[in-house]
């Protein structure tokens, strides 16, 4: 389809491209030719059915996975090629909110929070405590310092990682589902914080997600991953687009859809 809007990344600027990218693990094919693009600055959002490689296109952003084939350029620098110390320093510009969100169970959430600033910068333990305490509060937390992973809800999993993935000031933040397992209410309250962190730090966000509703609310960009390639463009385009495979994706129950991921059992196409 022929995406209209101004912030068509073509035409405007593509902070992460896809170019012509093969994916396969042990020989067993994910995707193959896959080209789409991420606009700097918006929230774009990756959807598609499980399994389709939704995760998978987050790790190769962040050079932790190599391609069969294919280009990946973050800011221009094709990370397939780059020599590690090169890819460093792409990763500094890069968070990662990993899905089910990734914190060290045996760690406080200070020290979940302080853990990548201990590692990687010289601030001494009264500015490492201001730190983890201004991005607690960016996203609605405070005194939680002291609670282990397990004690947390659900919906303060997500903003803890959340919080942690924000730490170093990324340029980029990839978000894996930031909303399974959460209620209505829950969901909201993490998309509100995602769209206020994005137009308050100006920063690139990749979200992955099957939740259709919250992306249409979210989203200005939406890569849709299809088994047979992504269709891309603002919600308004995938909307108004006469795809069957896009209508098909975009107009069925996302709570069945969500209910299908989380129950296997009961899964109908979305698990494939
Ligand atoms: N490290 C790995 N080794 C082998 N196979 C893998 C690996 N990572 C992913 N895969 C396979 O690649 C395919 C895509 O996985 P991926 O996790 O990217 O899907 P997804 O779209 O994120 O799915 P979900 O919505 O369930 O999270 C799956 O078939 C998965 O089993
Ligand atoms: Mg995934």
């Amino acid at each position: 389809m022929e995406p209209t809007d101004p912030i068509n990344p073509v035409n405007g600027a593509a902070h992460i491209v896809l170019d012509n990218v093969s994916m396969s693990f042990n020989g067993r094919r994910v995707f193959d030719s896959l080209s789409c693009e991420f606009p700097r600055g918006k929230i774009s959002v990756v959807l598609g059915g499980s399994g389709v490689g939704k995760s998978t296109v987050l790790r190769l952003i962040g050079g932790l996975v190599r391609p069969c084939s294919g280009r990946i350029l973050v800011d221009g620098d094709n990370v397939c090629e780059l020599p590690d110390r090169k890819l460093y320093s792409v990763r500094d510009k890069l968070g990662m909110m990993f899905q089910g969100g990734a914190l060290l169970d045996s760690l406080n959430v200070f020290d979940n929070l302080a853990f990548p600033l201990r590692e990687s910068s010289k601030l001494d333990e009264e500015e490492i405590r201001e730190e983890v305490h201004r991005r607690l509060r960016s996203v609605g937390l405070s005194d939680v310092d002291e609670l282990l992973p397990g004690e947390l809800s659900g919906g303060m999993v997500k903003r803890v990682a959340l919080a942690r993935a924000i730490m170093r000031s990324p340029e980029i933040l990839m978000i894996d589902e930031p909303f399974s397992g959460l209620d209505p209410v829950s969901t909201k309250m993490i998309e509100a914080l995602l769209l206020r962190l994005n137009r308050e730090l100006g920063i690139t966000m990749v979200v992955v997600s099957h939740h259709v509703r919250s992306t249409l609310r979210m989203a200005d960009w939406i890569v849709l991953m299809l088994p047979d390639g992504a269709v891309a463009g603002t919600p308004g385009d995938l909307l108004n687009s006469q795809d069957p495979c896009v209508t098909r994706f975009l107009n069925e129950d996302p709570d069945e859809a969500l209910a299908a991921l989380e129950n296997p059992d009961a899964a109908t196409e979305y698990s494939r």
